[in-house]
């Protein structure tokens, strides 16, 4: 079994967030706040996951529009919005020890993939995301989530988090919609910070050609277009994703910065590795990007 996986710090990456996601950038917002200008009047994020960056600026910025793709996710962000308490009391008793088993969560996972409940569904995704392996979020050809029992010692309830990300939700437009529809919707008040799924470090034929239900090469020039049509409009627009020499291709438009991440490279956590990470950054029309970073 492994170790708890809650932790409730807030440092200078912000408070963490809720969820467990898969590619969360908590570890690099120190480095992003860097890019940003400040006060904010909208930050939009198109693939926001666990709203990592939103989160860590939550003071900083006047009203945000979330956005992703993920439709449970964004249900879920809707139900703490629409009331934090009532996603806390439902989800509270499932964070007991008799839940942290694998028969039990096996129960539960169909329980979430049978009901249309909202709240109940908003539960139980809270359930599966700290219960489930790694705190992935995969589903099958039919839609169902499969993700197999995680075995942590201790699941930790997020119960502060959710209090914390309230407030940005109360603050915030959430959408279930293409990044491309929200980033051409932007203009001059928005900062729109982008972390699509990684380019794979090195592309396969399959991430070239197409992307089963993923998100492929030609997804990654669609956001690159979108970013610099935005930028056109007025807004400031920053991307993360894998240094390499297809996203030094792909964002040659805008101003380039790496960085050294040290993160898990395997599913099991056991390979950590150091990743170079590109940050992207297309400054509003006119302005150029040095005159952003002060
Ligand atoms: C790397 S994660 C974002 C992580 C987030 N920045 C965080 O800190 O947790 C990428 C996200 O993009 C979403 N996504 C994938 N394809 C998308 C699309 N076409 N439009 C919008 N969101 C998409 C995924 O559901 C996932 O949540």
């Amino acid at each position: 079994m492994k170790a708890s996986s809650g932790q409730t710090t807030t440092t200078n990456k912000g408070p963490a967030p809720f969820l467990k996601w898969p590619g969360g950038k908590r570890r690099i917002v120190p480095f992003l706040l860097g890019y940003l200008q400040f006060p904010i009047k909208r930050l939009v994020e198109p693939f926001c996951g666990s709203c990592a960056l939103s989160l860590a600026v939550a003071d900083r910025a006047e009203s945000f529009w979330l956005n992703d793709i993920n439709k449970d996710l964004i249900d879920l962000l809707d139900q703490i919005k629409c009331d934090p308490q009532a996603v806390i009391m439902r989800s509270r008793p499932y964070f007991v020890p008799e839940n942290n088993k694998g028969s039990v969560y096996y129960r539960l996972r169909d329980e979430f993939n049978r009901t249309r409940d909202p709240l109940t569904r908003a539960a139980l995704f809270l359930y599966l995301n700290r219960h489930g392996y790694n705190g992935l979020c995969r589903y099958n050809a039919d839609g169902e989530f499969n993700v197999p029992f995680g075995r942590y010692i201790a699941p930790y309830f997020p119960e502060k988090e959710i209090l914390a990300a309230a407030a940005v939700l109360a603050r915030a437009k959430i959408t279930n919609r293409d990044f491309e529809e929200v980033m051409d919707a932007c203009g001059p008040d928005d900062v729109i910070y982008c972390d699509p799924p990684y380019i794979p470090l090195s592309p396969t034929a399959s991430f070239t050609s197409y992307a089963a239900g993923g998100f492929g090469l030609a997804d990654q020039e669609r956001l690159a277009k979108a970013a610099a049509r935005a930028a056109a409009r007025g807004a400031l627009v920053v991307i993360s994703n894998h240094d390499t020499p297809l996203t030094r291709e792909l964002y040659k438009e805008a101003e380039l910065k790496s960085l050294d991440v040290r993160r898990n490279i395997s599913c099991d956590g056991a390979n950590r590795a150091v990743v170079r990470e590109i940050i992207a950054v297309y400054a509003p029309m006119g302005v150029r990007a040095e005159i952003i970073r002060g």
